[in-house]
């Protein structure tokens, strides 16, 4: 299939049939789903691949018991994770001064790393710090007094470091959807559910947070409820 094919044939699967997918592949289409980018490389993401009846059960009720989540064969949960921030950024800096080590020019390999050191052991944890009373509000402060001298990101409170971690993992979920699309297999993303109850189940930390639940298997005929609907490509394009 082409990338255009793929893109035509993912929809929001409604209901599935009762044929088994393996699991196999929904793995193997989550990790093709990790190819796809997030800030600052920061991975702050878990996947959860729910195939126990039992716990598919319970997770569809979570969902609501709407008909893509209770006629699923399997169930990925996306989740972010600000606690992560620590060990995430500790790899990222790992990989990055080997990295740097191997193509970069020898006079510049010791100013690279400093650089890689600074944003991943100064910066992150001071962006990604979300436990500590006020610290977000501390770093809007920072960012708007600097702002008033030098263009600056100012969306750095709490709330907008969410956001970013949200974002990055709304990429792995449809990087993951397309990927299962070019298999030939079905999808629905799906943000009604009761992300406690969910939270529950996965004996997740309170930080954690529901990113979106897909519930995925072999679209049924009613599967799909008719044509899609898109508003005029004019209403959303704008070249400036
Ligand atoms: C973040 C997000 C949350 C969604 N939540 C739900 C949901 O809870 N239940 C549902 O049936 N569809 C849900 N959808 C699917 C959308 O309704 C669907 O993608 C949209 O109508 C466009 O249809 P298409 O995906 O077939 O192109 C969600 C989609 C997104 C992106």
């Amino acid at each position: 299939m082409s990338l255009s094919d793929i893109l035509h044939h993912r929809r929001a699967v409604r209901e599935y049939l009762p044929t088994p997918i393996d699991p196999n592949i929904v793995k193997d289409c989550l990790a093709l789903a990790t190819l796809a980018p997030t800030s600052s490389n920061m991975q702050l993401y878990e996947c959860y691949h729910i195939t126990d009846k039992a716990t598919l059960a319970t997770l569809a009720k979570a969902c609501l018991s709407q008909s893509s989540a209770t006629t699923a064969d399997q169930m990925v949960v996306f989740v972010i994770r600000p606690d992560l921030h620590r060990q995430r950024a500790t790899s990222v800096f790992a990989f990055e001064r080997e990295n740097v080590r191997t193509y970069s020019p020898v006079h510049k390999v010791d100013r690279r790393i400093k650089k890689f050191d600074h944003y991943y052991n100064r910066l992150m944890p001071l962006l990604y710090t979300q436990d500590v009373p006020l610290v977000g509000t501390a770093r809007k402060g920072v960012a708007c007094a600097i702002s008033k001298v030098r263009p600056m990101q100012k969306d750095v409170s709490k709330d907008d470091i969410r956001i970013v971690m949200h974002k990055s993992c709304g990429l792995v979920a449809q990087t993951f959807m397309l990927a299962m699309s070019e298999r030939g297999l079905d999808t629905c993303p799906m943000e009604g559910f009761d992300g406690a109850m969910i939270k529950t189940l996965l004996r997740l930390p309170a930080i954690a947070e529901i990113n979106m639940v897909v519930s995925c298997g072999v679209r049924s005929e009613q599967g799909v409820w008719g044509e899609r609907f898109r508003v005029p490509f004019d209403e959303v394009y704008r070249q400036i």
